[in-house]
């Protein structure tokens, strides 16, 4: 399918199943590599990151153990900054190699606020495995330790990535037809 519909958009095909997996198959090869022998725990951040997760973690030949997290958002009453906070944490991290598995990352805005409290929970060494990486929007200057592709600044959904809940289940990534 070269465009799909979800809800009132209209998405165009922007990265094939193909090039996704070719750049999975890399990504899983490099911290197989890196990693191999830390017994690395990937914190897979819910919902969007499912996708991705399975792909990576299958492609993956180390021991190493998985747990998922969610990161809750709520509104402040004072303002109307959203406050994200981490929760569904079921293993320690203390003195682990923790590697956090995002769909994407867009501002940084999220993440910067995750990393320094996986850092206070006594992870050792935190690391960062991205599917998508947009750095026109990036306002952060964190180090993103693995990234997938990097891709212009539009809107994408498909590949456990949504648009008001929907899109998450196409194999392909689209960007919306503006
Ligand atoms: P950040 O805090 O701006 O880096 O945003 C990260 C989160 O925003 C991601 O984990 C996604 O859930 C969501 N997001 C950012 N860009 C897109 C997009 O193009 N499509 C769907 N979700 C997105
Ligand atoms: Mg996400």
């Amino acid at each position: 399918m070269d465009t799909i519909k979800v809800k009132d958009k209209v998405f165009e095909i922007s990265i094939t199943a193909k090039e996704i997996q070719l750049a999975i198959m890399k990504m899983a090869l490099k911290i197989d590599d890196d990693l191999n022998g830390k017994n690395p725990l990937f914190l897979i951040v819910l919902n969007g990151a499912f996708v991705f997760a399975a792909d990576l973690l299958r492609n993956m030949k180390m021991d190493c153990e998985v747990s998922f997290v969610k990161l809750s958002s709520y509104v402040g009453t004072q303002s109307t900054n959203t406050v994200r906070e981490l929760i569904g944490l079921d293993k320690a991290l203390t003195g682990r190699t923790v590697v956090i598995v995002e769909d994407i990352i867009d501002t940084g805005i999220t993440m910067a606020h995750t990393l320094p409290k996986l850092k206070d929970l006594g992870a050792k060494d935190v690391k960062i495995a991205t599917l998508l990486f947009k750095p026109d929007a990036f306002k952060k200057s964190f180090k993103i330790d693995y990234i997938g592709m990097k891709i212009p600044n539009d809107f994408i959904v498909g590949y456990g990535l949504d648009y008001d809940g929907f899109g998450r289940n196409y194999a392909e990534i689209y960007k919306i037809v503006e």
